[in-house]
């Protein structure tokens, strides 16, 4: 299963960054360092949300330019206020229908992205028109099923408190956010020479705070389920992740997150 929740929530840039954008912008640092790409490219950015990425991309990528495109008018808002730069433009758009002439992008990327579309496929063959022939369309997912901790232990306590829980476990959602699912998804949109690659970042929470108070602001799949609890069952949740999460003799909560990257080489 694939595809977009209304309650997924994604509408509110600063709660958005201290949930997954801080841990998004690790990951795509070692993403641009694989792609390897020149400066002065084109870039595309599907899905750019708060531009964490696009940030990353103006500082390792030195693009000639980027268009950063997402369905969030408030999520794009605070992209631009976060980012002003010559280089650095945004649009409201849908990945599975892009806003963009054929073959104009050397590069079209996103980061966390795929696995929350309705048509994934569709979203790739998208991002294939947008490059010319020869160009790069790359992409990275978190790992929910196995190596995203943050999200994992919350799932697990929260089906451990309530099996029903399971059916919003992003693991169980989405089957694509994993090594061969989004290879075959390059491979199977015609992109040649298609590769693979773990990222993995520390995810380092200064204590349980740090690690609980993201869930509450409900931007996101598991905050969105964490908010839509009663407040007996929340507390009951946030007890339980209180006894189970490593906690290191400093307070601090050293955990992993390990995305999958996918990149493939447009034909011709
Ligand atoms: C987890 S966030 C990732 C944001 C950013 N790329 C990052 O790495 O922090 C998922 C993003 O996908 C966007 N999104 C959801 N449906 C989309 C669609 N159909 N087309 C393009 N983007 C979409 C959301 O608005 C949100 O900004």
């Amino acid at each position: 299963m694939t595809g977009r929740r209304a309650n997924d929530n994604w509408a509110a840039g600063d709660a958005y960054d201290a949930y997954m954008g801080r841990w998004s912008r690790l990951v795509g640092r070692a993403f641009l360092d694989w792609l390897a790409e020149p400066p002065d490219l084109r870039w595309l950015e599907i899905g750019c949300g708060t531009g964490v990425l696009s940030e990353v991309i103006l500082e390792y990528g030195e693009p000639k330019h980027l268009l950063g495109i997402d369905p969030s008018e408030s999520f794009l808002a605070h992209a631009r206020e976060r980012t002003p730069h010559p280089a650095l433009r945004f649009r409201v758009g849908s990945a599975e229908a892009l806003p963009v002439e054929d073959g104009q992008f050397d590069v079209a990327v996103s980061g966390l992205v795929l696995n929350f579309l309705a048509d994934p496929a569709r979203a790739v063959m998208e991002m294939r028109r947008a490059v010319h022939p020869g160009g790069t369309v790359a992409a990275y997912v978190w790992d929910y099923g196995e190596g995203m901790d943050m999200v994992r232990l919350f799932w697990e306590a929260a089906t451990a408190l309530d099996p029903a829980a399971r059916e919003h476990d992003e693991g169980v959602r989405f089957p694509l956010a994993a090594e061969a699912p989004l290879a075959a998804l390059f491979r199977d949109s015609g992109l040649e020479e298609v590769e693979t690659r773990a990222i993995e970042v520390p995810t380092i929470f200064d204590d349980f705070d740090d690690y609980w108070s993201p869930f509450l602001a409900g931007v996101g799949p598991a905050p969105a389920y964490c908010m839509g609890l009663d407040e007996t069952a929340r507390t009951a949740l946030r007890e339980r992740l209180q006894s189970t999460l490593p906690v290191a003799p400093d307070g601090r909560i050293h955990l992993n997150a390990r995305a999958w990257a996918v990149r493939g080489d447009v034909p011709g």
